[in-house]
């Protein structure tokens, strides 16, 4: 059993040890930092989790430490902890490398691992780096993990995550226009998901076709879909994505140049 200590019990964190507690079968003991009282008392309704009466209990306890603070709260978290030599430290947090990693919280083995809220039912993108590090083998459980050879590539994963926010807006600016034109919104939110779904499985199932070439299979010349794809690009809808995906590469990478 690995004990796996949590500084930072916060939203993400709790997803991932719901998730983790699901599929784990008891295989990881969870600790706790006593820092958000509410979750980690809830969550200690588990009996795979307990909470510890501090963080420097949780560092003491654990083999290996998971960091779930916001990036705003890591350097103070770092200077009231000591992590025990050689202690392997998984980090959630966004946009801190492993070097700055290493800076706050000393030589060690560091992972980043970079998942949604989806991780909370075991089917959230793991994207994990370095490539097959510890966070591939203990956070498995909670979807599917990408693993990354290179940080740079991490830091581009992390706009992947973005992609995941904004895809729910998408979804409900489309859910919007058809309830708007009168249909139910249950109806509305089966037919937006499941064409989501039909487009992510269907794309999975053609794994060697690349996938513009499965839209514009789908996209003849003539066709509705085809009609409304040039509305899209006439308006510059796609190129409005490719603009917030640079936007946040440049505040993640560029600005700390
Ligand atoms: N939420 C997501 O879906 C998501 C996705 C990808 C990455 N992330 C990353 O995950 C990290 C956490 O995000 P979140 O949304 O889960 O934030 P959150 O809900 O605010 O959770 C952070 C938790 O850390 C606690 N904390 C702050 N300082 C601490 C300290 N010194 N010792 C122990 N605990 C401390 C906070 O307590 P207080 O509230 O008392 O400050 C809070 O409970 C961020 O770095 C973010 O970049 C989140």
């Amino acid at each position: 059993m690995i004990k796996l200590g949590v500084l930072g019990v916060g939203d993400l964190t709790d997803k991932m040890i719901r998730g983790l507690s699901r599929k784990g079968s008891g295989a990881i003991q969870f600790l706790l930092s006593p820092r958000n009282e509410v979750k980690a008392a809830a969550l200690a309704k588990d009996p795979g989790c307990t909470v510890m009466s501090s963080n420097q209990d949780v560092v003491d306890g654990a083999d290996v430490v998971l960091v779930g603070v916001r990036p705003a709260h890591l350097a103070e978290l770092a200077q009231h902890v000591s992590l025990k030599p050689f202690q392997p430290l998984v980090s959630v947090v966004a946009g801190v490398s492993t070097k700055d990693l290493s800076r706050l919280f000393g030589d060690r083995d560091y992972s980043r691992v970079m998942l949604s809220c989806a991780a909370e039912i075991n089917r959230s993108t793991v994207a994990v780096y370095p490539a097959n590090s510890k966070a591939a083998q203990l956070f498995a459980p909670l979807g599917n993990v990408v693993n990354l050879e290179t940080e740079r590539e991490f830091e581009l994963g992390m706009i992947a995550a973005c992609m995941n926010g904004w895809f729910y807006f998408l979804v409900h600016e489309l859910q919007q226009w058809l309830t708007e034109k009168g249909m139910p919104l249950e109806s509305a939110r089966a037919l937006v998901f499941s064409s989501v779904e039909d487009c992510v499985a269907y794309a999975r199932y053609k794994s060697s076709t690349p996938i513009d070439v499965l839209g514009q299979s789908i996209a003849t010349p003539g066709t509705y879909t085809a009609g409304g794809r040039d509305v899209l690009i006439e308006h510059d809808g796609y190129a409005a994505w490719r603009a917030a995906c640079d936007h946040v590469f440049n505040q993640l990478v560029c600005d700390k140049r």
